[in-house]
């Protein structure tokens, strides 16, 4: 039996950092709303557009994706690169098998940066989600945010 991923002690660990580290954060946080409003937008997608992803590797994949940010706040290492580390980690220990953790690790390692142009990988999907979930539109610190506008969306 797979343990749960929001029951993994490393996830919830970090987890708690993130949004402790984030308490007086201007900008959008990457606490657990953040991480299922990805996986909820990037599931319709994959719905809509046949994308033909398990709901289950696209909620690992979300839960996951920004599970590196404590290290990022507090080394300086890029969040995907070590997302990618601590989701291999936390995979493993939840009893994942090896090929998912490979396909979930390599999106996480690519859900930032510019369009990947792949429409239908799982990184790229994520990605699309990530910036759909963000409401820039209303968002007071816009002005200084990195996020630049683009259209309707959000670009990083
Ligand atoms: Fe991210
Ligand atoms: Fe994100």
């Amino acid at each position: 039996m797979r343990m749960r991923i929001t029951d993994n002690p490393t996830f919830i660990e970090k987890l708690d950092r993130i949004e402790e580290l984030e308490r007086e954060r201007i900008y959008c946080g990457h606490g657990l709303g953040h991480l299922l409003d990805v996986a909820r937008i990037a599931y319709i997608y994959s719905l809509e557009e046949n994308l033909g992803f398990t709901r289950d590797l696209i909620y690992a994949t979300s839960l996951l994706h920004d599970i590196g940010r404590a290290d990022e706040y507090e080394s300086g290492i890029p969040h995907d690169e070590a997302g990618a580390v601590i989701a291999e980690r936390v995979l493993r220990e939840c009893g994942y098998d090896e090929k998912v953790i490979a396909e979930v690790c390599e999106a996480i390692a690519c859900h930032r940066g510019q369009e990947l142009g792949e429409g239908g990988s799982l990184g790229e999907l994520i990605r699309r989600a990530d910036k759909e979930s963000r409401c820039c539109f209303r968002c007071g610190a816009r002005d200084s945010c990195k996020w630049k506008v683009k259209n309707e969306g959000v670009m990083r």
